[in-house]
């Protein structure tokens, strides 16, 4: 294992923050298992969005050029958590300057730009981790034991949703997620791409998906201008699905819905019993046996805590109450683990790719009207 990770972050927004915020703290909360951590250089397309970020969480240097990031000899790990139209340029580049690769989700704005990406790390053999942080949650992680131990039985049914109320605004000005040409897509690849990948972590490859997808505003003004966009992304989708396994489900999205602040979450059913989440009720996980007949069966519910896989680096009790930030001291604990050598990183560019696979096939069923199969995979999770 190095002594030192560099780290080099590409962007400073909402996601530069909640990634600064837990690079701070990595060191002593995974300690003694990592490496020093070096907040080496934070570069934002906005000099002075830079300039604020390393002041306030500590980095080295600031700059506006991404490439002295991907390209600084003094960096190890570049971070990238920009708009995902820059995923692919800036990621590749980093990968041909050595570097361990860690990027937001979805890892691109299209399933040929993911292609490249997952190329490019593949060829020059390093490291990568896509931040799909939820599956790295100790609830979710939890789910994934009792399901891999035979606790509900074989899976039979996922049901995944993610809707949120930020966009419920009509009048509200949008950015750069509203930009089909830099987002890609709308909720579904946004907010969507999270709970297709907790549908593989959890149950496996998907086979086929039938999507529909609504904008319900089809005209925003823009943030910072006085122009009005013609939104050709979704604001919601609805999905059906079907695994490899042979098991079925749903995954529906919305990010202007009334009521939902961060409502992520699972209901997976097997035919020994079933298991449920939402992140509104982040610190529980719920879990049913089914078979008992004495009239007392029934969901019961699992705390979070110590016993649980990520909630042992924090506090000594259950029910203290983990959050979203822990969530990323857990992700970006496992990706400097990785860039130090210490660990292979997951979930990784080709669950990134994989998750993209699906968001493309969606999008193609939602114009055609029909299924669209996925190729078949040897393995699941990868
Ligand atoms: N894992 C999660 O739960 C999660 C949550 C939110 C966002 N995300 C993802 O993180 C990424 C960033 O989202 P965000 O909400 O932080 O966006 P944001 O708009 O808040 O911030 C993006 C930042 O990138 C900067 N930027 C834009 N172009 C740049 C360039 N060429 N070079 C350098 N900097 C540039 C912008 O100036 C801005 O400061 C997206 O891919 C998004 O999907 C992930």
């Amino acid at each position: 294992m190095v002594d030192v990770v560099r780290i080099g972050l590409v962007g400073c927004g909402f996601m530069g923050k909640a990634h600064s915020l837990s690079y701070r703290n990595l060191e002593a909360v995974h300690w003694p298992k990592l490496p020093r951590i070096e907040l080496t250089r934070v570069a934002d397309a906005i000099e002075s969005v830079a300039r604020e970020g390393a002041e306030r969480y500590g980095w080295q240097s600031a700059v506006d050029d991404w490439r002295s990031v991907t390209r600084g000899t003094d960096i190890d790990l570049v971070d990238i958590v920009t708009p995902n139209d820059l995923h692919a340029e800036a990621a590749i580049d980093a990968a041909e300057h050595g570097k361990f690769v860690l990027c937001e989700k979805p890892l691109a704005n299209s399933l040929e730009a993911a292609q490249r990406m997952y190329d490019a790390v593949a060829k020059a053999g390093v490291g990568n981790q896509v931040n799909f942080v939820f599956r790295k949650w100790p609830a979710v992680v939890l789910a994934k034991r009792l399901i891999d131990d035979g606790h509900i039985g074989a899976v039979t049914r996922f049901r995944g949703w993610y809707f949120v109320e930020d966009a419920l605004d009509a009048n509200q000005p949008v950015g750069w997620r509203f930009d089909k040409t830099r987002a890609g897509s709308g909720s579904i690849g946004d907010i969507g791409s999270h709970v297709i990948d907790l549908a593989r972590y959890l149950a496996g490859d998907l086979s086929a998906v039938l999507a529909r997808l609504e904008t319900v505003v089809p005209v925003r003004p823009v943030r910072g201008s006085s122009k009005v966009l013609r939104v050709a992304v979704d604001d919601a989708a609805d999905i059906l699905l079907r695994f490899a396994s042979g098991a079925s489900g749903s995954i529906q999205t919305g990010w202007a819905a009334a009521g939902h602040r961060n409502d992520i979450g699972f209901e997976v059913a097997g035919d020994e019993g079933a298991i449920r989440f939402g992140w509104e009720r982040a610190n529980e996980l719920e879990w049913y046996r089914a078979g008992a007949q004495d009239g007392l069966s029934g969901f019961q519910t699992i705390v979070v805590g110590p016993d649980h896989p990520g909630g042992d680096l924090l506090w000594p009790a259950a029910g203290l109450g983990l959050g979203y930030g822990d969530a990323f001291l857990i992700s970006l604990g496992d990706a400097v683990n990785a860039a130090a050598g210490s660990a292979v990183s997951a979930p990784s560019f080709l669950d990134g790719l994989r998750v993209c696979e699906v968001t493309d096939a969606a999008l193609r069923s939602a114009d055609t009207g029909t299924w669209i199969s996925l190729p078949a995979r040897s393995h699941t999770g990868a």
